[in-house]
């Protein structure tokens, strides 16, 4: 048995093909890698389609019940996730957002030229973002406009968020209604400048980046430094395997000086096996599954890649790497407007979304964050919604049960993969993830990406006494089903139990199955 990172597995699967229904893992429950961030689960909020209007923003008046405009129903499933942060405004909207738009009495109609042409009314701002955040008890990844705006507008709008009231930006604010000053997680000097964000040379953000990171302040005192809670500064970073942006960003910031730095480099990835998209989200056969499957698992070597890139310029791993854009990019919905990237969730991609969940952990060395695109209505959403109805998505059912892993420590495994194979393509037949949680507990994440094919997973346990092995599992009857408005349940985790004998657990692993178990 060797410790198989899933694309090595891969390979070796495909030399010496193990027989099926038999992994084994097995787990030194007393070893300890990284801690896994709990925001590698942060979450992505575009004003793009329906994602923020009528997904998330209802307005005060509306039928739909809300609190202050905000869909109760949408925030009650939210809040269940305890996601870290959320990215807002955008996006490619960010590159072109006036925050001044969106804020007091007097709301300016724009047009979302980026994304349909929709007409943005901006009744959804600064203040609605930060209520909705505190409705989901979630912290702000605030994007500033790097790519239209000025620098004096960020800043201005850093501190209209930030500076007590003594201030006139303070002030400001308070005559808007909010008199305390709001904390900022995370602030994005950028999108994807390189494409969307204002197509620069990676010299030309980097002078921008350090103008940014350097007047963009924070004067909120409960994020004063030294107070534990500093504002992390994100830069721009790659786009899938282009590494001009994270040399130029890193060796940036290795020669910096006292006057300023940054605390992350983003990474945008989706899988999107072709441009545009065009795979469809259901009804898609099982080319399509292996396919998209193979190209959610290039994160692992397109993480290595740009990781090395940073180790170069920063040994000491001080820079996270926040993975700010990434999930399954399809065809939108036959029907739905031109631009407003929606797409249903099946089975499938709730398997990707734990595929990619437990890539993050095993580079918890370097990767700092991730921000699913995006929530609610767009692209891998956790919630579709449609006037009043609403349901959960696969992706959302994922998320939940990999509650757990937040801020939990990697335990390295070794497992024998096994197989799966479709026409040309050959992958991992089972992934396996372990990790102690922030109690203490051991849990063991596994991925079945046979279609077809139960796995029995027997699992050796070494330095701890197991006698319980519980969790839960989550199937349904294809890789391409779906949850619907009449059929809400099709795609829902269902407990899970393994019978524990001398010390070993054995799980019956269904076919294209996620689960997550506790090994107690
Ligand atoms: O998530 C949709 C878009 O994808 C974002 O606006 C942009 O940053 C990326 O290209």
């Amino acid at each position: 048995m060797k410790i198989l990172p899933i694309a090595a597995a891969a390979l070796l699967a495909c030399a010496a093909p193990l027989a099926a229904q038999d992994v084994t893992v097995a787990i030194d429950a007393q070893e300890s890698g990284p801690q896994i961030s709990k925001q590698i689960f942060g979450q992505f909020a575009e004003h793009l389609g329906t994602g923020i209007y009528g997904g998330v923003w209802v307005g005060p008046d509306s039928q739909i019940p809300n609190v202050r405009g905000i869909r109760t129903d949408v925030v009650a499933a939210l809040k269940e996730l305890k996601i870290p942060n959320v990215r807002y405004p955008g996006g490619c909207f960010a590159d072109e957002y006036h925050w001044r738009d969106g804020v007091g009495a007097e709301r300016r109609t724009t047009v979302n030229a980026n994304w349909g042409g929709a007409i943005e009314p901006n009744t959804f701002g600064t203040h609605e973002f930060f209520d909705f955040i505190d409705m989901i008890d979630s912290e702000a990844f605030i994007s500033v406009n790097v790519g239209s705006g000025t620098i004096q507008e960020a800043a201005d709008w850093v501190a209209y968020m930030t500076a007590d009231t003594r201030s006139s930006a303070g002030q400001d604010r308070a005559a808007n209604g909010r008199e305390e000053p709001w904390e900022i997680l995370y602030l994005g000097l950028g999108n994807e400048n390189w494409g969307c964000g204002g197509n620069m040379t990676p010299e030309h953000y980097v002078d921008l980046m350090k103008r940014h990171a350097r007047f963009d302040r924070n004067y909120n005192p409960a994020q004063a430094a030294g107070s534990g809670k500093e504002m992390r500064r994100v830069a721009v970073g790659p786009s899938d395997d282009d590494t001009r942006y994270t040399e130029a960003v890193m060796k940036a910031w290795s020669e910096r000086d006292w006057s300023w730095s940054i605390e992350g480099l983003s990474l945008h990835s989706y899988t999107v096996p072709e441009w545009p998209p065009s795979l469809p989200s259901v009804g898609f056969d099982e080319g399509d599954y292996a396919l998209i499957l193979k190209t959610t698992l290039e994160m692992d070597q397109r993480i290595a890649l740009h990781s090395a890139i940073m180790d170069k310029y920063d040994p000491e791993k001080q820079v996270p790497l926040i993975v700010d854009e990434w999930g399954v990019w399809l065809a939108e919905d036959p029907g739905t407007p031109e631009g407003f990237l929606q797409q249903q969730n099946s089975l499938r991609d709730g398997l990707l979304a734990a595929l990619n969940f437990n890539i993050f952990a095993r580079h918890a060395d370097r990767v700092g964050g991730a921000n699913i695109a995006q929530m609610v209505n767009v692209l891998q959403a956790m919630i579709l919604t449609d006037g009043p109805k609403m349901v959960l998505t696969p992706t959302y059912h994922v998320h939940k049960m990999y509650l757990p892993m937040q801020d939990a420590v990697h335990v390295p495994v070794e497992f024998d993969a096994d197989e799966y194979a479709h026409g040309d393509i050959t992958l991992p037949g089972v992934d396996a993830v372990a990790f102690r949680d922030t109690g203490g507990k051991l849990w063991l994440s596994l991925v079945n990406l046979d279609p077809s094919s139960a796995k029995e997973v027997a699992v050796d346990v070494s330095g701890l006494n197991v006698r319980r092995a519980e969790g839960e599992v989550l199937t349904g009857p294809n890789v391409n089903s779906i949850n619907t408005y009449d059929n809400p349940a099709t795609v829902e985790p269902r407990p899970i139990a393994g019978p524990v004998r001398a010390g070993k657990v054995t799980v019956d692993l269904p076919a294209k199955s996620v689960a997550v178990l506790a090994l107690e």
